[in-house]
């Protein structure tokens, strides 16, 4: 018997093992590699049928479609395997975002929990969970930066910090690739999205270089130095060059200076869309221009596998530029060991249910991440004394609402509803009432009257609205950051009944409560919480959890105030000067806001020295009381401003958090060793990182102290 190709053999060094096998595919077989293709309608008996339409020598497939499940993607591979001259196994991606069957809080929410363990341990179940339906990559996690909530992906998003989000990207490329069962992770959307023009979805965006540096480079240059295995090229046209041929963004910065050896892979007809974008005259020009800035793997459009061939053999794409494209792609597929174990093998998790330790992590992430906005004379948890308490509101008995935009395979039938988890856990002699009032969307008022005598006869009242899981996420934009429908004007109806009013908010983004918030006593941000959301919200209202969720995002008092976010540079004249005439120019809640069922006091700053240099380091600690009679869970974040610098810096930004459990009365240090190189420099447009000398205050809470860092 002959040796196997050296392509074959796993004790050969990768690159080897790639150039062997370099040198052995046809033009048409590399191209065929650079593609990846949508599964559709393929299932397990269509495909020799539709040989042409999936092709064995493809590189890749996403499971997007109705049959994604195990069977398909290994009839798929069996395809690839067996019936391509060399067998190359494809690589399976798909969009698991924060869950598979089980759905943990969509990404904006768990960025409240300040968790960044809590975000590991759930993208390692994830992963555990997707693998056993045949997913060997996520196109996750998305750590695109957002001050507009009117975009809808702003709920996939990690909040507005890029600190935050890059702790976030490091945890999640962690949880997926390096748990039990790891999956390769994909940081997206590179680079630049989330500023689309006015909120709406794959619209243009201008974004200076120093905001670059600054806000959307840093969380992809911190998952790529995690080890993200891959990286999504996005839609946006950056400042006139899109993103998904753009050489500088794809090559000078993630290759040369990250060096990111991983392989990028084009959003979805992204390619395709240069031609939209009026960046390329032909299919044959996008194509040689993607390939050229940067992109390897050609995500549905199918440009590459079509236009290249031809493009190399007239000279304008040079071979290299393929065989470079390759190798990325190889190495991952070498690297996640797809050609020793081409076929995933069925386990108890890929015909289950979600089990119950993932639905407990869900519940635990849920509770984590709901943000008590308000709480005006302890209103919440509901007294004991209220016994008729009247649920009122269409998102009552929503269950896919609850999930999110990205639910994957999670099912609105296993989600139960706030109504139902409150019915279960409300004590003896309780009763409940629950009346939608309205629709999500649409002006029928007929269910007002049976809310308002549900509410008129009620101890207490808990309004529970909010959007439906279509309204955000991908292609979800709104033009106002209003409740839709006839919502608002029921909370109003119902707020001026006069009864203590809880509202709980279902929501991929926040929304305006400028009309609202005066007239009810107690707000919940419960954002889109997933599989587990209406035990969660229970237990917050009834006082079995209790709230400790910060907002990740700034919380606008109306649309007109976007964009709004903490880390704004300031102003030429201080206020009342250049404020709005007709709403006050603060945000509703600022980051970093969130209300306990207990109190926390903080000590002053404690510094350990006055001052520091490059190479030294200085630690501040301050003492956080639970001063209530309950434990609570507080986050300490601390922030930074550089009041005189040689490019303006933020009022506030981020730099450290932590995030710990206090008992009734404990009292804890929480610390923040200060690295000047690392917290203290910050970018120029160019990217070459300034540590200047001067003072800098440091923030946690109210609290506030100075230091100098000397030359
Ligand atoms: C388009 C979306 O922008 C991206 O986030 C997603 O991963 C791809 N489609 C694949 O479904």
């Amino acid at each position: 018997m002959s040796a196997p190709a050296p392509f074959r053999d796993a004790s050969r060094p990768v690159a080897e093992r790639i150039e062997d096998l370099l040198g052995r595919l046809t033009l048409e077989e590399k191209v065929d590699q650079l593609h990846q293709c949508g599964i559709g309608d393929a299932n397990p008996n269509n495909l020799a049928a539709r040989a042409d339409e999936f092709r064995a020598t493809y590189g890749s497939f996403i499971l997007n479609g109705a049959q994604a499940d195990l069977a398909t993607r290994n009839a798929l591979q069996r395809m690839c395997v067996d019936q391509s001259r060399l067998g190359i196994p494809a690589i399976f991606g798909c969009d698991v975002i924060h869950g598979y069957r089980a759905i943990a809080p969509i990404p904006l929410a768990q960025a409240c929990a300040w968790d960044t363990e809590l975000v590991r341990r759930a993208c390692a179940a994830t992963a555990e969970m997707a693998h056993a339906h045949g997913v060997d990559w996520t196109f996750a996690p998305m750590v695109d930066h957002c001050v507009d909530p009117r975009w809808g992906r702003v709920a996939e998003t990690f909040g507005e910090s890029a600190f935050a989000a890059s702790r976030f990207a490091e945890a999640s490329v962690r949880g997926y690739q390096e748990g039990a069962t790891p999956i390769a992770a994909c940081l997206k959307h590179y680079v630049g999205y989330g500023a689309s023009e006015g909120g709406r979805d794959y619209s243009p965006t201008e974004v200076s270089p120093q905001s670059l540096w600054d806000n959307h480079l840093p969380p992809f240059e911190a998952g790529v130095r995690a080890g993200a295995k891959s990286v999504m090229s996005a839609f946006n046209d950056l400042n006139g060059v899109p993103t998904s041929a753009n050489r500088h963004t794809l090559t000078e910065i993630l290759r040369e200076r990250w060096k990111f050896d991983g392989l990028v892979v084009s959003d979805w007809n992204a390619v395709l869309q240069l031609l939209n974008q009026g960046f390329a005259a032909t299919e044959a020009e996008a194509t040689a221009r993607a390939i050229a800035a940067g992109v390897d793997l050609n995500m549905a459009d199918g440009f590459y596998r079509q236009h290249l061939p031809q493009l190399v053999r007239a000279g304008v794409v040079p071979l290299a530029a393929v065989d470079e494209a390759l190798r990325r792609v190889l190495r991952v597929k070498f690297e996640i060991g797809l050609f020793e174990r081409p076929f995933i093998e069925a386990n108890a998790l890929t015909s289950a249910a979600p089990t119950v330790a993932q639905l407990a992590l869900c519940e635990e992430f849920a509770v984590r991440s709901l943000v008590l906005l308000k709480n005006e004379s302890d209103t919440l948890p509901l007294p004991a004394t209220a016994k008729r308490v009247a649920l009122i509101g269409p998102l009552a008995t929503e269950r896919a609402a609850l999930l999110g935009s990205w639910a994957q395979q999670g099912r609105g039938d296993e989600t139960p509803s706030i109504a139902e988890e409150l019915r279960v856990r409300l004590p003896h002699g309780f009763e409940l009432r629950v009346e939608s009032g309205c629709a999500i969307e649409g002006g029928a008022r007929d269910g007002f009257a049976d809310a308002l005598a549900a509410a008129r006869d009620a101890d207490c009242v808990v309004l529970a609205l909010g959007e439906q899981w279509t309204m955000s996420g991908e292609n979800g934009s709104r033009s106002t950051i209003r409740l839709p429908g006839l919502q608002e004007e029921l909370a109003l109806a119902v707020a001026a009944l006069g009864k203590p009013t809880a509202l709980v908010l279902v929501t991929g983004r926040p929304v305006e409560l400028h009309a609202i918030e005066p007239r009810v006593a107690a707000i919940v941000a419960a954002w889109q919480p997933g599989s587990r959301a209406g035990a969660a919200i229970a237990r917050v209202l009834l006082g079995e959890a209790n709230p400790s969720g910060r907002l990740a995002i700034t919380w606008p008092r109306t649309t007109g105030q976007i964009p709004l976010f903490h880390q704004m540079r300031p102003r030429a004249r201080r206020e009342p000067e250049g404020c709005y005439q007709d709403v006050p120019t603060t945000p509703h809640y600022a980051f970093g806001h969130g209300l306990s069922y207990t109190r926390f006091d903080y000590g002053q700053i404690r510094l350990s020295h006055a001052s520091v240099r490059a190479g030294e380091t200085l630690v501040a600690e301050v003492t956080v009381t639970n001063r209530g009679t309950r434990a609570g869970r507080e986050t300490v974040l601390w922030f930074i401003r550089d009041p005189a610098a040689s490019i303006t810096r933020p009022l506030r930004e981020l730099k450290h958090f932590e995030s710990a459990e206090l008992a009734a009365g404990e009292a804890r240090v929480f610390r923040w060793e200060i690295v000047p190189e690392r917290d203290l420099a910050f970018p120029d447009a160019v990217g070459a990182r300034r540590l200047e000398a001067g003072e800098i205050q440091v923030f946690a809470a109210e609290r506030s102290v100075t230091f100098t860092v000397l030359a």
